[in-house]
């Protein structure tokens, strides 16, 4: 657990990894996205910043409050529906068109609606693709652009996903993606366990980037718009019961901004001789982090909302039992499906 005031120290020193930090914001039009990627803005040099989701007029909202923060940064919106892998493909050659490298991938896409298994053309469900087809694809699409960065100062390169660590589901490996068994619950359990899993397999590929999945806590955001009216009058008279359990919007940018920038979370070869390459230098209060493989400073991490580790109690036997590795070849097998699919419709974009 991390001191909110060493979250403060720590994202005020970001200035340290110096001027030019490129970071990509996927859902940033609203919540948790938009004061992780508010907060990067404000305390960062010159950084160039990416946000991603459907909602222009928010955009252009939050990019005229990030102008106001740091008159030296460069905020765009590319405007897209990354339930479509087809869609993750055409932003991610957008942004490879326009940046040689990329220093930070922070990930919010989502919503909470009640509707059943909601089938993309691609064959996956919407909301899987959000909390997680989608998430895999940005990082694997732009690992060329992370690699880049670990080779360039300040050699910092890192990829967030916030859904919900910990990893407390059981995963029907026969349906993995919940084609013939979904429900809302086993949605969030599998899309939540398998992003915990996939921290581990991408940082035991990529030694020189940081890999993490975060839980935000309790965060009052825009999360409910999509659930019926009784549905969101219900959620708001619970948000307010539990207003003293939430987490703050500044507070959740400043925490989020740490995880995605700290030291204590350090990939696991760091380039030598460049301190930056670990992530913000950490105080002497706090020691690297325990990552899910178990080992220290490992590259590969599981947090709670407050910047702890979190393990499910299944994820080591997962990762030894060979499930680990079954859900990353069905990761990639899905692409290879979701991709021929779309050169079949002519809809490679
Ligand atoms: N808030 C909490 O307490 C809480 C707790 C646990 C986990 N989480 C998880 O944290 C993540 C962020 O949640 P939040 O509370 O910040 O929600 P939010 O305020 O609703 O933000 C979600 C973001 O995702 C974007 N998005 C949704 N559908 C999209 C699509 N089809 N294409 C592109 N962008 C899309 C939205 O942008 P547009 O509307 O512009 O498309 C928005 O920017 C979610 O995965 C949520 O499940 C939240």
């Amino acid at each position: 657990m991390v001191s909110l005031e060493v979250v403060h120290a720590s994202n005020a020193r970001l200035k340290e990894l110096g001027p030019g930090l490129v970071a990509l914001f996927v859902g940033a039009t609203s919540g948790i996205g938009e004061y992780t990627a508010k907060a990067f803005v404000h305390n960062a040099i010159s950084p160039r910043v990416y946000i991603v989701g459907r909602n222009q007029d928010a955009a252009n909202r939050i990019i005229k409050e990030c102008e106001t923060a740091n008159k030296d940064g460069k905020v765009e919106f590319i405007k897209a529906d990354v339930s479509e892998l087809s869609e993750v493909d055409r932003v991610c050659k957008e942004i490879a068109k326009k940046e040689k490298h990329l220093n930070l991938i922070f990930q919010t896409q989502g919503n909470l609606n009640l509707r059943g298994r909601d089938e993309s053309s691609e064959g996956l469900d919407r909301k899987m693709a959000l909390n997680y087809y989608s998430r895999m694809r940005f990082i694997s699409n732009l690992l060329p652009l992370l690699r880049t960065a670990t080779t360039t100062p300040p050699h910092f390169s890192r990829s967030v996903s916030v859904l919900g660590s910990g990893g407390g589901t059981a995963l029907d490996t026969a349906d993995l993606d919940l084609k013939n068994t979904f429900t809302g619950s086993r949605c969030a359990g599998h899309t939540i366990t398998m992003n915990d899993l996939m921290t581990t397999e991408f940082a035991q590929r990529e030694s020189g980037i940081t890999f993490s999945h975060c839980a935000p806590g309790a965060v009052k955001t825009n999360l409910a718009r999509e659930l019926p009216f009784w549905a969101r009058t219900a959620t708001k008279v619970l948000y307010q019961l539990i207003t003293p359990l939430t987490v703050g919007q500044d507070e959740t940018g400043a925490r989020q901004l740490f995880m995605a920038t700290s030291g204590i979370y350090p990939p696991s070869k760091p380039v030598e001789g460049a301190a930056s390459a670990s992530g913000v230098s950490p105080d002497k209060t706090i020691e690297v982090t325990k990552g899910a493989s178990g080992s220290v400073g490992d590259g590969g991490y599981n947090l709670t909302w407050k910047g702890g580790v979190t393990n499910g109690k299944m994820l080591p036997e997962y990762r030894q039992n060979g499930v680990s590795k079954t859900v990353w070849e069905h990761t990639m097998n899905v692409f290879a499906r979701v991709e021929k699919i779309n050169q079949e419709r002519g809809n490679v974009k």
